[in-house]
């Protein structure tokens, strides 16, 4: 059993966690805590990267006291340190990255550098012990929208990713469009529930196309022009755009399961993977296909540092670690030999 203190400041929310667990064995969130910038970019109707940074610099360091307080450990209790050093917004991957370098030189252990969306992709083995590699997995967030098979630690498949606006983005300027503030992908969830999703038709762009990928940005201006009509109520386009966003996250899943080969789960992770008719959609695509279907808890869907503790334990195990002289990198794709597609966000 190895305990790895994680760091997460990729993009608005600053986070420090304790893992303890092994691969194969047990695994224990001993303690979390997570400081959300919201109130402070919810002016602006998005994350400003200026702003984000100078939060995480006031805010990480006593918030990784607090968390080592939380479970009664210091650093001398902690076998590596592992931190967020890309892809996301430069300023504040530093403000993690440097700081968990100052404190693995102080503590004498490991530095692990985590590529923060192998902490999403690898998140459902934090908190499913027996979900084996490789498994298929739908990784939705702000920046990104992609299926991947997960064949190991730092060994990923890219199946497909958007061609221009990730499905978390598509939501945000969506509930945006509807007046629904920030962050908007919970709120348009919930105003979708009082709608009727029939009322509305919307686009599903890229359904059944013989490419593999996905695209949102036609669907988000739809959006925008049944707001302009003035015909239609709110939350019946809240719960179309939603039934059209599933409608295409299962069409590409359906084509990813053709090509992929033998998988052992369908796996979702991802801020979008919060969202419940989402996750519902997905169950039932993985029961027709008689796979079982493994999400994160909920809170593990958004940003966290006990993912990216998690992925550098996992990786500890595998004898990785890195140099001090590693750098911050605001772009890491998952699969370097995967052909650049135009537009894919560099926001996780
Ligand atoms: O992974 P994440 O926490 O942050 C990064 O993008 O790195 O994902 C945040 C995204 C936002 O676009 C947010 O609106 C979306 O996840 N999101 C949701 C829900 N909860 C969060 N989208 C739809 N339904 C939700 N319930
Ligand atoms: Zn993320």
């Amino acid at each position: 059993m190895r305990t790895v203190l994680g760091i997460e400041s990729s993009c608005d929310e600053t986070a420090a966690a304790l893992v303890r667990g092994a691969v194969g064995g047990s695994r224990t969130i001993l303690a979390q805590r997570i400081a959300s910038q919201d109130d402070a970019h919810r002016p602006y109707g998005g994350v400003v990267p200026e702003i984000a940074a100078r939060a995480h610099a006031e805010r990480l360091t006593p918030l990784i006291e607090a968390t080592l307080a939380d479970a009664g450990m210091t650093l001398a209790d902690v076998d590596a340190i592992a931190a967020t050093a890309g892809p996301g917004l430069i300023g504040g991957v530093m403000v993690g990255l440097v700081t968990a370098k100052a404190l693995a030189m102080a503590s004498d252990k490991p530095l692990i550098a985590v590529n923060h969306l192998e902490g999403h992709a690898l998140s459902p083995r934090l908190s499913d012990p027996s979900l084996a590699y490789p498994y298929l997995l739908l990784l939705v967030s702000g920046g990104h929208c992609q299926i991947l098979l997960v064949e190991g630690v730092g060994q990923f498949r890219r199946l497909a990713t958007t061609i221009d606006d990730a499905l978390g983005e598509a939501f945000d300027k969506s509930a945006k469009v509807l007046g629904l503030g920030y962050p908007g992908g919970p709120a348009l969830e919930r105003l979708a529930r009082e709608g009727n999703a029939k009322k509305v038709a919307l686009p599903r762009p890229l359904l059944g196309s013989p490419e593999p990928h996905f695209s949102f940005a036609g669907l988000k201006s739809a959006v925008l022009r049944a707001k302009q009509s003035g015909e239609y109520a709110d939350a019946d386009i809240a719960a179309a755009f939603q039934q059209a966003a599933v409608d295409c996250l299962l069409d590409r899943l359906r084509r990813a399961l053709k090509s992929a080969g033998e998988v052992t789960a369908l796996v979702v992770a991802g801020g979008v993977a919060a969202n419940t008719a989402i996750r519902t959609a997905l169950e039932g695509l993985a029961t027709a296909h008689d796979l079982p279907f493994v999400a994160p808890p909920m809170q593990l869907c958004t940003d966290n540092a006990a993912m990216i503790a998690w992925a550098g334990l996992e990786r500890l195990e595998q004898g990785q670690s890195d140099p001090l002289d590693i750098a911050a990198r605001p772009r890491w794709p998952l699969d370097p030999s995967a052909e650049a597609v135009r537009g894919a966000g560099v926001k996780a």
